[in-house]
């Protein structure tokens, strides 16, 4: 066994793919430190700084003294409190579904769902490049697995024309994580309608980003089907932890009966639920935020473009991932550690996160940036002048 080990490191080194925890400090803040040295930080998921709120914190803080630490137990058991009945409730409305379920983490959601709904017998439609969490939910679940290319909706809709046995569903990040674009929700919301399928979208990367009230792609689509079914992290948008699934009552009352990463996970403590309701009601008023955050990313993306690099298109060019793409994984590593130098912090991304031949540097940015935050880190690309691939 230690031999494999061994051998599996050596080849991951030699691949510059290798991967070791990074220890850092205020990771989810604009300026993130290590070993005692401060970086810009553009890569954290904290798009509108809710994760370091005052009034949220001091919500969490209040709760914890009634509440304590932990949940306690699992939902069924003595783990559901008043507050997360409350943040359910509220989410529910925020999302403009009948009802809502918090589950202990963002990567739980998709887990809750897909194996409790879909079983042997059935067919699962999945983009491939849905992040981990799904393609985890639905190798959980025993359906048939058809992966589709990437945004390939005309694909898609021959394969459910085609197949006409048991349930279907289609499983779809509605932000993807790694690229930044967009899935064509309201037309997936069609195909689901016509087909008679359940559509499972993980907006994580769009709640409290995107649309008016930040009800993310269900708002800015302007979304409802009781086909619908919406997941998402709460530790992105919304700055606190854990994960969301809004739906009809009934998927959700079947979910509470079924759902594995639910039933048998401790809950999500109460503080955490409290503060996730604050966070919610400053959310739903943080316009000015919002349009901070959107003049950034698309500033950023533009400028990025007009430099000659290789960036992802999106419908949405509001949403604050921008993978810049460099190829190979020694030239990306070699240009995060360019950045690095100079005071930046970035994440290189490889496979097999990505494709092959697709490493990046995975920008996220955040409406605490501050407008001479965000030209610096161009500035420092512009001025480096990278030989990296274009189009
Ligand atoms: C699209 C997507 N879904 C789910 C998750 C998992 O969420 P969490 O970190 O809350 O477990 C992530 C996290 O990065 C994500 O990007």
């Amino acid at each position: 066994m230690g031999r494999k080990f061994s051998e599996k490191f050596a080849q991951w080194e030699q691949e510059a793919r290798l991967r070791e925890t990074v220890v850092v400090d205020h990771g989810n803040a604009p300026i993130i430190e290590q070993n005692q040295r401060q970086y810009l930080n553009v890569s954290s998921g904290n798009y509108l700084g809710m994760a370091r709120h005052s009034q949220v914190i001091d919500t969490v803080q209040k709760a914890l003294r009634q509440y304590g630490l932990s949940s306690g137990g699992s939902p069924l058991v003595c783990g559901y409190s008043t507050e997360q009945e409350i943040f359910a409730r509220r989410l529910a409305e925020f999302l403009g579904t009948e009802s809502a379920l918090v589950v202990a983490a963002g990567y739980l959601a998709g887990l809750a769902v897909v194996p409790a709904l879909m079983s042997e017998g059935d067919t699962i439609y999945s983009d491939s490049l849905n992040h981990a969490s799904l393609i985890d939910a639905c190798r959980l679940s025993k359906a048939h697995v058809a992966i589709y290319s990437h945004g390939d909706v005309d694909s898609l809709e021959e394969s459910l024309r085609r197949d006409t046995s048991g349930h279907r569903m289609i499983v779809t990040d509605g932000v993807f994580s790694m690229d930044g674009d967009v899935a064509l929700l309201p037309r997936l919301m069609q195909l689901a309608e016509e087909y008679d399928a359940w559509l499972l979208a993980d907006d994580s990367h769009a709640l409290g980003v995107l649309g008016e009230k930040g009800g993310g792609s269900v708002e800015h689509f302007d979304l409802h089907s009781s086909r619908l079914i919406f997941a998402s992290s709460l530790s992105k948008g919304l700055g606190i932890h854990g994960g969301v699934i809004a739906a009809s009552n009934e998927v959700i009352q079947y979910l509470k009966n079924t759902a594995r990463s639910w039933i048998f996970a401790s809950a999500l403590p109460a503080a955490w639920c409290a503060g996730g309701t604050t966070s919610l009601d400053i959310l739903e008023n943080s316009w000015a935020k919002r349009q901070q955050l959107w003049r950034h990313s698309l500033r950023f993306r533009t400028r990025l473009q007009q430099m000659g690099y290789r960036t992802i298109p999106t419908t949405v060019p509001e949403i604050p991932i921008i993978p810049w793409i460099i190829g190979s994984e020694n030239d990306t590593l070699r240009v995060a550690e360019h950045l690095k130098q100079r005071s930046i912090w970035s994440l290189a991304i490889r496979p097999p996160t990505v494709p092959i031949n697709s490493s990046r540097i995975r920008f996220a940015l955040s409406a605490e940036h501050s407008d001479q935050q965000i030209d610096y880190v161009l500035d420092m690309i512009g001025r480096a002048n990278f030989s990296a691939p274009t189009d």
